[in-house]
């Protein structure tokens, strides 16, 4: 009932012409894809010019980050309604560079999910540990601050927009990624705060993503797991091989 979705987070990669040329190699490439949404995050300078490449495609265009504001004296920032302008259907939320370079917090996390969803696109939400926090044992307490935090005052109907992806900060470009057991651990802990935080409804039908060092190799396994609904792929979603092979999990 959870159609997985497959995110590729381009980060701070490609000029505008090499994100053109990756994204046309995507839309040729995943033409028959149906049973799996694909999104695809550029930087925002390439965001407009990739999404024409989109247009007749079922690949979803995203935004990396946003501000929780419309329009204004905000310098340097971008809004959800200026990135639904440039043709995005979702927004990354809190991706733990975001939170470890740019000290993001799960207050300022939460204004942004609260702007995507108003107006009207995808929050796709980042929550995750760093090693020390697993090593000292507070890996569910940290998961439980960031959920709460980065959802508080939502409804369960505006859940429905919104994705969370669990991204282990010791599992990102590191090439160590969970374990399956580890990683299904997580997500069925997530699954169980969203029924405690909303209903048993809204928990069974969010989708939770795993991010870090997915690749071809490991995804199989990963998208076994009962709680897995789909990947966030960093470094190998800049490399059309391996993210289509990742897009046909299982296959
Ligand atoms: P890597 O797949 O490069 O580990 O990055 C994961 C990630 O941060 C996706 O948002």
């Amino acid at each position: 009932m959870r159609k997985p979705i497959i995110a590729g987070n381009w980060k701070l990669n490609k000029t505008i012409a090499e994100a053109e040329e990756l994204a046309a190699a995507l839309v040729a490439d995943l033409a028959d894809v149906r049973d799996t949404e694909v999104i695809i995050a550029p930087v925002y300078t390439a965001l407009s010019r990739v999404a024409e490449i989109l247009e007749n495609s079922p690949i979803q265009l995203a935004a990396q980050n946003c501000y929780p504001q419309e329009t204004g004296a905000y310098t340097g920032e971008v809004s959800p309604l200026m990135l639904k302008d440039a043709g995005c259907s979702a927004v990354i939320i809190g991706h733990s560079e975001r939170r470890q370079l740019l000290e993001e917090t799960d207050q300022l996390i939460n204004l942004k999910v609260k702007k995507t969803l108003e107006t009207g696109l995808l929050a796709i939400l980042c929550v995750g540990e760093t090693l020390e926090e697993r090593e000292n044992g507070e890996m569910l307490e940290v998961l439980t601050a960031q959920i709460k935090g980065s959802l508080a005052d939502l409804t369960s109907d505006q859940m429905a927009d919104l994705v969370i992806a669990y991204e282990p900060v010791w599992a990102i470009g590191t090439g160590k990624t969970a374990s399956n057991e580890q990683a299904q651990e997580a997500h069925s802990f997530i699954r169980g705060l969203i029924q405690g935080l909303f209903d048993p409804e809204t928990a069974a039908a969010c989708r939770i993503l795993y991010g870090g060092s997915v690749k071809p190799d490991n995804v199989d396994g990963l998208m076994a797991q009962d709680d897995i609904d789909g990947a966030l792929v960093g470094g190998a979603s800049l490399k059309i091989e391996d993210f289509s092979r990742i897009v046909r999990f299982g296959q």
